[in-house]
């Protein structure tokens, strides 16, 4: 999967880009502050339709304009295809070869994107929706009617909670939206928990290849610690929770995970009243991962850290490339000033090896280590791009 060409208007600070990338490496230097990560966020966009960083599209637009563009062509093996997004302050106008799309379904894969970015260590360092973002994100890419059901169920958990903050709950209404967010939850979470069961033997192995290569430790070592590499999907509705992932895991029923969460509303809706918010449901949920026995949150070092966050990153490509059979488009934000020299080294190694389109920005052109590989270069400067 390609993107061929870009044309961007009143995204954020960039208002109007002209971008015809290289089917490799794609390289944006320039200082902090000028628009890289905009560039990247307005790809990201093309394929999600949600943003990178934003929760209202009103940031996506240019400050003082109305509307922000974003327009892309894009390649699949003899497939091509013309998708358009308009963003104005309210919604979001979605249009493929022409043609308004009106369910988010129907626009799955049209331009599938993974992110590496400084802020994914916050996926091991910070709380809960960190994580539940990068399962989101990657999720999302494998399945096709995910993003709908998470929509639905945001929207469904927003009137919830504007009940239970109303002076006088409706007892009846809180049963209907009960019953919407246990479907919509059954869902979404036992969409989590299939990703998770094919994603995690995929983890182990980048994961002690990682560890291998960094020479960290020994070979047959890193082996042993990846044995004890452990992975739960915490919910505090379900039991028992943390649920154990592994590649055997049993993905229980839409049923089971229905009964369940409907139950777990139901018996929480007097603490949920008390508190104002809705308390149990996916949208709660978080990943704990461990090796050695012990969580990594609270013991690995930065560098470790580091190598399971590039690990985790490598086995959503790989689960995603497998699932898809094509290899997504990777956008790199910022990764140099994150990385020592060696990991540096390693990653791009790895990009190497990787098939597909690559998006890297930088602020340091001599931090890109590619030579004698196909890259193209531009420079960004106040939100304006200059081949280089
Ligand atoms: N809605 C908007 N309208 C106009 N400008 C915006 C908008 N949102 C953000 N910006 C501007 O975009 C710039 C930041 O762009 P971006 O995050 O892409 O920088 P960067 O090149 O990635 O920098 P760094 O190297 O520090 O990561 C800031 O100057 C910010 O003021
Ligand atoms: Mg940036």
């Amino acid at each position: 999967m390609q993107l061929d060409h870009l044309h961007i208007e009143h995204f954020r600070n960039l208002s109007r880009v002209e971008l015809t990338p290289g089917p490799r490496f794609n390289v944006l230097t320039g200082p902090n502050g000028q628009g890289k990560t905009n560039l990247l966020e307005a790809i990201y966009t093309l394929g999600s339709v949600k943003s990178l960083r934003a929760q209202r599209n009103a940031e996506l637009i240019q400050w003082e304009q109305e509307r922000a563009l974003i327009e892309g062509e894009i390649s699949r093996e003899a497939h091509r295809r013309q998708a358009r997004i308009e963003i104005g302050a309210t919604g979001k106008r979605v249009v493929l070869n022409g043609t308004l799309v009106r369910s988010i379904q129907d626009y799955f894969g049209t331009l599938s994107a993974v992110v590496f970015s400084p802020d994914d260590l916050g996926m091991l360092k910070g709380g809960p929706s960190e994580r539940r973002r990068f399962l989101d994100r990657a999720v999302f890419n494998t399945r096709a009617g995910y993003l709908a059901d998470v929509q639905a169920y945001e929207s469904v958990l927003r009137q919830r909670n504007a009940v239970l903050k109303s002076p006088s709950p409706s007892a009846g209404l809180l049963e209907v939206y009960d019953e919407q967010l246990a479907d919509y939850g059954a869902s979404i979470t036992q969409r989590r928990l299939e990703y998770l069961r094919d994603f995690f033997p995929i983890f182990r192995r980048a994961f002690r290849g990682i560890f291998t290569l960094e020479g960290e430790v020994e070979a047959s070592e890193s082996a042993q610690i990846a044995e004890t590499l452990a992975l739960g999907y915490g919910a505090s509705w379900w039991s028992p929770s943390p649920v154990s992932v592994s590649g055997e895991l049993e993905v229980p029923s839409l049923e089971a995970l229905r009964t369940g969460l409907g139950g777990a509303l139901r018996r929480g809706a007097r603490e949920d009243m008390r508190r104002g918010t809705t308390c149990s449901g996916p949208h709660r949920d978080d990943l704990h991962l461990a090796f050695l026995e012990r969580e990594v949150r609270s013991f690995a070092s930065q560098g470790q850290l580091r190598a399971i966050v590039l690990a985790m990153k490598i086995a959503e490509i790989q689960v995603l490339t497998e699932r898809l059979r094509f290899t997504p488009v990777l956008l790199l934000d910022d990764v140099s000033s994150e990385l020592d020299r060696d990991r540096n080294r390693l990653l791009f190694e790895l990009l190497k090896r990787h098939p597909g389109q690559v998006f890297i920005t930088t602020t340091h052109r001599d931090f890109i280590q590619l030579e004698g590989e196909d890259v193209r270069s531009w420079s960004v400067r106040q939100g304006a791009l200059e081949p280089r």
